[in-house]
């Protein structure tokens, strides 16, 4: 198991733990005052309920987002209470339903698929709960009132460029590759695929083998890759959605004495891709950074709960009911190992967590990422 398994299953424990209790935010400081439109009316409440997706996807789940918003919470002195659903939407029904009962006056969302994110966000209207949308669109719903994300085709167009221009592939006149996508009820992973295959199906000599689903799930990704490279002896880059499932791959490759030799990409700047990216076996990584997207959300909610009706920069249209959702939409980072440093001296992620063995260590040093 590579040093990036290791440290997630690390990552999934203490989810584990994170998961079965509440983590809870509020401080007797004064609220910082944010921007937006004013109004005289008194807050109705200051607490905020946010349901986080499962800790198998990625570690952003487990660690990343929870951190920030809960920092934020503390900042915007908010009572915010983060559950974890854990894969399961019936866990996360249940969560919602505690949540309203308790009186929160807004919901963040990240859904598992959009059904059950739409029920959820139905039930908080009935309550006069507000839902906002976090990360993930709830496609079809009519009752999100705002979508807080990243420009996830931007996202995706990233990762096609940066695969491009791996040092495994650049300047070929052909190259085979297979791409490996999220999860198919999640609208990003379709938000993704849109950016990447935009790019690629456009790349001079570049030809695709094989476009399956990896689920967002690290079991299925290394089946998937693993059945692909069965079939296909000549694959030069693997174009998979997220870090967690480009571990799997690299695991195969390894387990085949190829990882380094093929182009991989990956998301979410996590320590495990972060390792992978300065050993060199996974090409870039995309970093989104959480105060586009956790510190905005926070503050929006405070802002909802002060009575104020915030302007939203831009929209985007719901696939399903073509509804034009107002949006927030933060702009992404390639990870190369040009700039492997930012997301720890950001502190999106720690050097504990990145340099975590001797190995690492020198690898830190070797790209400058401060160690710990
Ligand atoms: C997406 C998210 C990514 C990644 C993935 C798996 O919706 O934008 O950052 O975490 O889910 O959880």
């Amino acid at each position: 198991m590579g040093s990036g398994s290791r440290k997630f299953l690390t990552m999934a424990a203490a989810a584990a733990l994170f998961a079965a209790g509440l983590a809870g935010c509020s401080s007797s400081k004064s609220p910082t005052t944010p921007s937006g439109n004013s109004t005289s009316a008194a807050p109705k409440n200051n607490k905020v309920g946010i349901l986080l997706p499962d800790t198998a996807s990625s570690p952003r789940w487990v660690s990343a987002d929870p951190n920030e918003l809960a920092n934020q919470c503390t900042k915007y002195n908010l009572d915010c209470k983060i559950y974890n659903a854990n894969g399961s939407a019936t866990t996360m029904q249940t969560q919602a339903q505690a949540l309203i009962n308790a009186g929160v006056g807004v919901l963040l969302v990240t859904d598992l698929d959009p059904g059950s994110g739409k029920a959820i966000e139905d039930l908080a209207a009935q309550h006069n709960v507000v839902s906002i949308d976090y990360d993930r669109l709830t496609s079809g719903s009519t009752n999100n009132s705002y979508y807080v994300s990243f420009d996830n085709v931007k996202v995706g167009e990233n990762q096609g460029t940066a695969l491009t221009n791996c040092p495994q592939v650049k300047g070929k006149s052909a190259v085979n590759y297979v791409e490996i996508d999220g999860a198919p009820t999640d609208n990003n992973a379709a938000l993704f695929k849109q950016g990447y295959e935009s790019v690629l199906s456009k790349a001079p000599g570049w030809k695709k083998l094989d476009d399956q689903t990896g689920q967002w799930d690290p079991a299925v990704a290394q089946r998937v890759f693993t059945n692909m490279l069965g079939a296909h002896k000549d694959i030069n880059a693997v174009m998979v959605a997220n870090d967690t499932m480009a571990q799997s791959v690299i695991n195969v490759l390894q387990s085949q004495h190829l990882a380094g030799q093929v182009a991989v990409s990956g998301q979410d700047a996590t320590a495990g891709g972060l390792d992978n990216v300065m050993a060199g076996t996974q090409c870039f990584t995309i970093y989104k950074p959480v105060n586009g997207e956790a510190d905005v959300a926070i503050q929006l909610a405070s802002q909802i709960l002060q009575g104020q009706k915030p302007q939203a920069p831009t929209t985007i249209e719901d696939p399903v009911n073509h509804r034009q959702v107002p949006s927030f939409l933060a702009t992404p980072t390639i990870i190369t190992q040009s700039n492997v440093a930012l997301p720890v001296t950001d502190g999106y992620v720690t050097a504990a967590a990145v340099c975590s063995t001797p190995a690492l260590v020198t690898l830190c040093k070797k790209f400058n990422v401060p160690t710990p």
